[in-house]
This record gives structure tokens, sequence and C-alpha cells, in this order.
């Protein structure tokens, strides 16, 4: 793809992580947050804390909101788990690639249904967690080393109609030319350069990343630690927009 002529800016590409369990401070990082990233991503810890009440988070920052749930169940139960999702305003759901066909099937057809009805809602496949790793894999009876597995699962995902995916910096590249320029390919173990890299092993810097063809970074730590918030996310934003520059030079 010309990635020039990609219509999102360089803040809407970062997505903000927001892990924490508080819902007090949810809002505050929100609210500080509001005019430096392009997305909030709501995961798990928040989510079972304080349910659908953290799509206000985002609503009432003008952000887009990202519920990184990855559902995986059998298809009914997912597919009405999306309608409640599209329900809350969510731009992007994680749901596994390994739920099998008919569930991505079955939830695809449902976010269409809520789009068609002017929902936002995009699912994301998760392919093959970055936890696990071959002898992972092997004890689970998938003989493919881990980047052959994602490309597998992505490429079922696709087949469902699926269009988002996360994946690792490492894959970004892969999954681009597997997949084609349309696929939406979404990135974390972000580290700016001489960040900490804490319990992530294969780390990027946002420059590397979008070069290497991801759409958007998500990033937790490096924002959330920061002593200066607001001006960490500047900095990504301005390393995501020294790359994109780079690419139409
Ligand atoms: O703090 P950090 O920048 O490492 O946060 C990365 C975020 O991306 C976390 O919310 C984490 O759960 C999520 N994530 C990840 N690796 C994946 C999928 C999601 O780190 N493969």
């Amino acid at each position: 793809m010309d990635r020039s002529l990609s219509p999102l800016g360089a803040r809407e590409r970062l997505i903000f992580a927001l892990d924490v369990a508080d819902l007090e401070e949810a809002r505050g990082l929100a609210s500080s947050l509001a005019g430096a990233v392009g997305m909030l991503k709501v995961g798990l810890e928040l989510y079972c804390a304080h349910g659908p009440e953290v799509a206000s988070l985002a609503r009432s920052n003008g952000l887009e909101l990202f519920l990184d749930l990855k559902l995986h169940d059998i298809p009914e139960t997912v597919a009405r788990a999306v309608e409640r999702v599209a329900g809350l305003g969510a731009r992007y759901l994680t749901v596994h690639a390994s739920g099998g066909r008919a569930m991505l099937r079955e939830a695809e057809r449902r976010a269409q249904a809520a789009r068609s009805s002017g929902a936002l809602l995009e699912l994301v496949a998760v392919t093959v967690l970055t936890s696990l790793d071959g002898d992972d894999l092997a004890s689970l009876g998938v003989d493919r080393v881990p980047a052959e597995h994602a490309v597998a699962l992505a490429e079922l995902a696709w087949g469902e109609g699926v269009r988002a995916f996360v994946c690792s910096a490492a894959e970004v590249a892969l999954l681009r030319s597997k997949l084609g320029p349309e696929a939406t390919l979404l990135t974390p173990g972000i580290r700016p350069a001489g960040a900490t890299v804490g319990d992530q092993k294969r780390v990027s810097t946002p420059e590397s990343a979008i070069r290497a063809g991801a759409d958007r970074l998500v990033v937790g730590r490096p924002i959330r630690d920061a002593l200066d918030r607001a001006a960490a996310a500047r900095a990504i934003v301005a390393s995501i927009e020294d790359a994109l520059e780079g690419g139409r030079r």
C-alpha cells in the first residue's frame, strides 16, 4: 500500500492501554491524555472491575474505545456479546481467531449488521498470544512455529471477513505481506528508544513498527509511568509522524 494515502493522522495511530483497575485513576488518565492520543484500550482488568461504564471514559474525552476482551466461546455467545459491545460505541473488539471459523463468521456478521445500523465496531483477531512459544504450541497439539500459526489463524479470520489484527512488531511485515494493504495491523510491545522494557520480550520503537507496516500502536506503561504523560504521548506521536514522513519521502 502507498501508506502516505492512509487517512490516519499520527495522533490517531496512538492507542493508549488504560491498564489500571481503579475507575477514578482511569478517568484522570483518560482526561489528561485526551488531546495527546487517538484511542483508549480497555482490557480485562478494568472491564471486569467496572463493566460497560468504561465506555464513558472514552466518550467523555472525545476518544475512540478499543475493548480488548479477547472473546473465545461458542459462536452464538460471542455473537451476542459483539452486539452488546457495538451498543457501547466501541470501535474495536478483540476475539481469538482460534475460536474457529463459525465463531469468527457469526461475530463478524453481527459486527457488520451493527455497522450497517451506524455502529463503529470492527472486530480485531488475536492470533498467537505473544506469551506462547513453540513449546507451548506443541503442548497444545499445534505443530507449527508461532509465526506460521499466526499467519494461518489470521488467514482463517480473514476468510470470515475480519480485517483487523493484533500482532507484534516482529510479525507486522509478514502479516502485511500475506494480507495486503486492506488489513489493519495493531501493534503492542512498543518502547521509545531508551524506555524500560518491563515484561515485554520483543519490543520495537514507534518508528520501526510504523515503518514495518503497523497502522496503529498500542502503548501502555511508557505513557502511564511517565512523569509527564501527555509529553510522553506527544513524543511518541512525533516519532510516528517522523516515520510517516520518512515513508512519504
Ligand atoms: O505497557 P505496555 O506498553 O507493554 O502495554 C501493552 C498493552 O498491549 C497491554 O495492554 C497488553 O495487554 C497488550 N498486549 C500486549 N501483547 C499482545 C497483546 C496485547 O502487550 N500480544
